[in-house]
């Protein structure tokens, strides 16, 4: 497949706006513009084009909820905070096609009738904001961002709202409360931000790789993005594949194409000709899949069937080398870090899961640890918590459980502890000073 989303790699000059126009780009907004908003999402929706940030929800369909009987200010919200493990082809987009991604915003504006759009990015991503802020400028310059779009009487402003870091940030309605200045914890849903999202208006969020499809939507027609991939979902999707492969990076292929050509055709196979014991396909909070599975289509509906979940389309290659306790021990880390605390399940569970598999890892695990880490999985999964964080470190847990088992039981019954570094005891810090007496340290 020719590229589509990544078609500037390679360009002297991918981020430049006359690289951007040279390609065709931002012909998309001169056809949309003279389309009626409801004529742009129907094409959205033609396409078929399923959210790329992780649970694959229909953009147009998304776009279709926001009302038009309201007086209040709509507003679009790109979402680049892009924080889950293994995932980084949001930040790929942002170096090789900052103005596609820019083109797909003042289309889905202008399609859900907002004048101001954000792009929350990830606090740690220095570089792409200012990145963005240039093709913000540049576009600014050029009459596609500001009054009058094109003479169209569309007005748009785009503004870049850091983030400070925090995985949760990403999940959109605590990236809501974020950009309000508040402290970002999730939302109870509904009301759904289509509805109630940014200041109480209604709010899309959208992904940065799903907003740089919709200009070749709207250059193409909905249904040339719908031939691409398959009948359910559609369209080119970017894959970041890291871990044990030759030459990680991302690529670009149609929805559908297996695993295994990923891998081993796009990805130079598994490193150092070794074999593949495991991969995970979405992101480190998709459920991992063996190696047997390799020929399953990075489709959304074929995932699903192998027990995992498309996600983000984060792959992480594990070769038979991978320790699956320690890889495990890894991802609880993560969890428990960036668990909000809102909820108790998803903050005591990841904090209890991480300590148990961090037991079992050093040689003091006890029988009965694989089944609390099952129950812990139950009970912090499935609607239990406010947002799918709860469900992210529990899949993780009951996939390794289910696939690496016998790994988890190995360890348990070698019982033979690791002797624990022995830790110097710190005197205790307070403003009172060492054991509450005045002292200055
Ligand atoms: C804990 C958590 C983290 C998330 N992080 C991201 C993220 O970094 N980027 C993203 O686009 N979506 C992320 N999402 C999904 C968003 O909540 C939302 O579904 C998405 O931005 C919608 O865009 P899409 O429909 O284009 O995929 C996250 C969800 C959760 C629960």
């Amino acid at each position: 497949m020719e590229p589509i989303l990544l078609r500037a790699r390679g360009e002297d000059k991918p981020r430049s706006i006359s690289t951007h126009l040279r390609l065709g780009g931002y012909s998309a907004i001169a056809k949309a513009l003279v389309m009626s908003p409801e004529d742009v999402i129907a094409e959205v929706k033609k396409a078929g084009v399923r959210g790329r940030g992780g649970a694959g929800f229909p953009a147009g369909v998304k776009w279709g909820f926001v009302p038009k009987d309201t007086s209040k200010p709509k507003y679009m919200i790109c979402n680049a905070d892009e924080s889950e493990p293994g995932t980084f082809k949001d930040r790929e987009l942002i170096h090789v096609a900052p103005h596609m991604v820019i083109e797909g915003i003042i289309i889905s504006s202008y399609a859900i009738g907002a004048n101001t759009a954000y792009i929350y990015i990830r606090g740690e991503f220095h570089r792409e904001a200012e990145m963005l802020n240039q093709a913000i400028d540049e576009a600014y310059r050029k009459k596609y961002l500001g009054k009058n779009i094109l003479k169209s009487g569309f007005d748009l402003d785009v503004i870049v709202h850091r983030g400070a870091g925090a995985y949760i940030c990403g999940e959109e309605t605590a990236l809501i409360e974020s950009i309000e200045g508040k402290r970002g914890q999730p939302r109870l849903k509904p009301p759904f931000p289509a509805v109630v999202g940014l200041f109480g208006c209604p709010t899309v969020v959208n992904n940065v790789e799903t907003l740089s499809c919709v200009p070749h939507i709207i250059e193409r027609g909905g249904e040339w993005f719908a031939g691409v991939g398959t009948e359910r979902s559609t369209g080119p999707k970017l894959f970041c594949v890291s871990g044990h492969v030759e030459k990680p990076g991302v690529v670009e292929v149609p929805l559908g194409t297996t695993f295994r050509e990923i891998i081993e055709v796009h990805c130079g196979g598994v490193r150092g000709g070794r074999k593949l014991k495991a991969f995970i396909p979405g992101g480190s909070s998709c459920p991992i899949l063996p190696a047997n599975l390799i020929d399953t289509k990075s489709d959304f509906e074929s995932v699903a069937e192998a027990g995992s979940m498309l996600g983000s389309g984060g792959v992480i290659v594990m070769d038979e080398t991978v320790d699956m306790v320690w890889a495990l021990e890894n991802l609880m880390r993560f969890y428990s870090h960036e668990s909000c605390g809102q909820c108790t399940p998803c903050r005591e569970g990841s904090d209890w899961a991480l300590d148990i598999v961090r037991r079992i890892n050093s040689g003091h695990g006890q029988p009965k640890d694989l089944e609390t880490l099952e129950r812990i999985s139950r009970y912090a999964s499935r609607g239990m918590t406010i947002c799918p964080l709860g469900d992210a470190f529990c899949e993780p847990i009951a996939s390794f459980l289910r696939h690496f088992r016998a790994e988890f039981e190995a360890k348990i019954a070698a019982g033979k502890p690791v002797p624990r570094r022995k830790q110097p005891i710190l005197p205790v810090r307070s403003s009172q000073g060492l054991f509450g007496q005045e002292e200055s340290v």
